[in-house]
């Protein structure tokens, strides 16, 4: 039995963010974000839009090409570092709106990760036997995070309000995250199939959680009485903190690793590969991957130039758009890496 990704689809909000629109609310460059990001623009949820819903977008379109409705599915997995809400997770959100049974729904949260997580864990499921129809998404609105106050609004039109020199400031103490990161959603009907090809052929996956503080939220936690304060969100504590340089070197260091691990685990060569599906965090970064891997750039696709960094969403994203434009075609072996925050990273293989 393997288990075989039968559709895929993404749910990306309609307000598309250019650079510029940044530089309005925050000191930045257009230049400074393509040269050190690769991102070029971003799409930002409207408000009342959560990850919820952009991701019952891409599950809609998902189930659609699998063919398959709701009640084929016997188990859903959501990945996601920004539910709708604190709790429950994402899991009865998506069940509920979009009429699925009483199934069981997984709620994950390994960020950057989590789609690598979740397809790993969907295998196992299907394999134990205990599903053969699994929905997986992967979906994040990072925007919340970011203060809509100090002007985000105005770049999705809700608003024409100029930043105070205070906003400003404020604004430009986070601008190394918030340039990069976009909303999006990417999801998958995984099934159990009996022959065949095509399917899973494994996953290695890791975690390192001696240095959370290279990319973590400081505040909003149950560590703090009560867990969220006026003063934690005054002093930015609900917002990400990136030690921006050593994330970095993990990325570059680790993905290479965990690719070569999955192959030797998998008695396949690293040159089989033929395309290589990297967490899009950052452009120098997969590229600095591909390179250590001896890889073409045409095998590596990319497309955080139009998404931003969509966390859990993005290696959805990348598999969907390379399946519709055949950039992905029947039986090419495919690899997916990650790595994010936790830190979580790791690799799995994919014939598709
Ligand atoms: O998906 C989760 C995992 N996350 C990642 O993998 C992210 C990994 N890290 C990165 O992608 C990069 O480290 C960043 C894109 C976050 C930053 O790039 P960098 O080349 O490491 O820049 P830096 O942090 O060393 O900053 C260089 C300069 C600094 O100014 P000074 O101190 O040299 O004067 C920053 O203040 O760039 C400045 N800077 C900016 N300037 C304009 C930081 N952010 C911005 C900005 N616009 N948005």
């Amino acid at each position: 039995m393997k288990s075989v990704i039968t559709g895929t689809g993404i749910g990306i909000p309609r307000n598309v963010v250019k650079n510029d629109a940044l530089t309005e609310l925050m000191d930045t460059t257009d230049e400074w974000i393509r040269t050190r990001s690769g991102v070029e623009q971003r799409c930002y949820a409207d408000p009342g839009q959560g990850s919820a819903e952009l991701g019952a977008i891409a599950a809609a379109n998902a189930l659609g090409v699998a063919e398959r409705t709701t009640s084929d599915i016997e188990a859903i997995i959501f990945a996601t570092m920004t539910p709708n809400y604190f709790f429950p997770g994402n899991g009865p959100v998506l069940q509920a709106k979009m009429g699925f049974g009483e199934i069981p729904t997984y709620d994950i949260r390994q960020q950057c990760s989590g789609f690598l997580y979740g397809l790993d864990l969907a295998d196992s499921l299907l394999k134990s036997g205990k599903y053969r129809r699994i929905l997986l998404v992967g979906a994040e609105v990072h925007t919340p995070f970011m203060p809509w106050q100090n002007g985000w609004d105005a770049t999705i039109g809700l608003s024409d309000r100029r930043v105070t020199a205070e906003e400003y400031a404020a604004n430009t103490a986070i601008r190394d995250r918030t340039v990069l990161f976009g909303d999006g959603a990417g999801a998958a009907v995984v099934e159990a199939v009996e022959d065949g090809e095509r399917g899973y052929l494994g996953a290695k996956l890791f975690t390192d959680g001696s240095n959370i503080e290279a990319l973590y939220v400081p505040g909003v936690g149950f560590r703090h009485r009560p867990y969220v304060t006026a003063r934690q969100i005054e002093e930015s504590l609900s917002i990400p903190k990136m030690e921006g340089r050593s994330v970095f070197k993990e990325a570059v260091l680790r993905m290479p690793m965990a690719v070569r691990a999955v192959c030797a685990a998998a008695s396949v060569d690293v040159d089989d590969i033929d395309v290589l599906l990297i967490h899009q965090a950052n452009l120098r970064i997969v590229e600095a991957v591909a390179r250590q891997l001896g890889f073409a750039p045409e095998k590596v696709p990319h497309n955080i130039e139009r998404y931003g960094n969509t966390t859990a969403g993005t290696l959805p994203i990348l598999f969907h758009e390379c399946v519709g434009d055949g950039r992905i075609r029947p039986g090419m072996l495919v690899c997916f890496t990650a790595l994010g925050s936790g830190l979580h990273w790791g690799a799995s293989l994919y014939r598709a």
